[in-house]
């Protein structure tokens, strides 16, 4: 039975080393990154790729990317979360199209309120943080919006350097999604951002513009995996009451 969301968080452990003789069934894997993709995205613009390694000389060249790691080395199939924020254009169509399925057909002068503001969201705010040359326009932006900003709240992440964060935050809340599902049934998984990027994207075919998130080890537990107990700075050290 799968376990409990509390369960599934407490039972997730960075694993590194996996049983050699349990496979993992690649259907279940799946069904984990389609839980994954649930997960909340910046404006829904859903800027990441999945790519499931299960190939036995995929694994192998993924694992020298990844400095040779153990979480890799026994991996039986490895997860690599990619953030694609030079798909935002393509993204922001999408989220057009479905809004334009979603309205129906009807004249422009019966759009809702909302419905104006979400199609001008996607067509004309998303290109104006997102459109880019040589990170000229970014630092323009980020300077304009500062002078703003003194007199009332502005947005400011909207340099290249901030909207590549913006892409990261949301694909590691997937990742987080990810393994809580794959700890939900009982599989485990090892985060790692310990790899060479640009040897795992030239595996993986991805274009320069790409950037790896992180690459996840997958597959059953070996008890001397799991590296010692779990360490956490005292709960209070870090939880602010405000
Ligand atoms: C973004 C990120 C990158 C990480 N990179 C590595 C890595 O390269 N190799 C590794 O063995 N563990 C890596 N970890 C796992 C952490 O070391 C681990 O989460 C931490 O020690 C807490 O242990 P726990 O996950 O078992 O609770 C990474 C974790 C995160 C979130």
């Amino acid at each position: 039975m799968e376990k409990t969301v509390s369960e599934a968080i407490q039972y997730r452990r960075s694993v590194r080393v996996y049983k050699n003789d349990q496979e993992l069934d690649t259907a279940k894997v799946r069904q984990c990154i389609e839980n994954a993709v649930l997960a909340p995205t910046s404006s829904n613009l859903q800027l990441w790729e999945f790519y499931h390694v299960v190939d036995r000389d995929m694994l192998g060249k993924m694992t020298i990317a990844c400095l040779g790691q153990n979480a890799a080395k026994t991996a039986k199939q490895l997860v690599v979360i990619v953030a694609r924020k030079d798909l935002w254009r393509k993204r922001a169509a999408a989220n057009t199209e479905f809004l334009m399925k979603v309205i129906g057909d009807k004249p422009k002068s019966q759009y809702t309120k909302r419905e104006k503001f979400a199609l001008g969201y996607y067509s004309k705010v998303i290109p104006s943080i997102y459109v880019e040359f040589f990170g000229i326009l970014g630092w323009l932006r980020y300077a304009i919006f500062a002078i703003i900003g003194l007199f009332r709240p502005v947005y400011r992440q909207v340099r290249n350097s901030d909207l590549r964060i913006v892409a990261h935050k949301s694909a590691g809340l997937a990742a987080q999604n990810f393994m809580i599902s794959m700890a939900g049934i009982g599989y485990d998984t090892c985060p790692m951002e310990g790899s060479d990027t640009r040897r795992i994207k030239k595996i993986l075919k991805l274009p320069w513009s790409s950037e790896i998130t992180m690459v996840i080890g997958c597959g059953i537990r070996d008890p001397k995996g799991v590296y010692g107990d779990r360490f956490r700075i005292p709960f209070n050290d870090v939880y602010k009451k405000v």
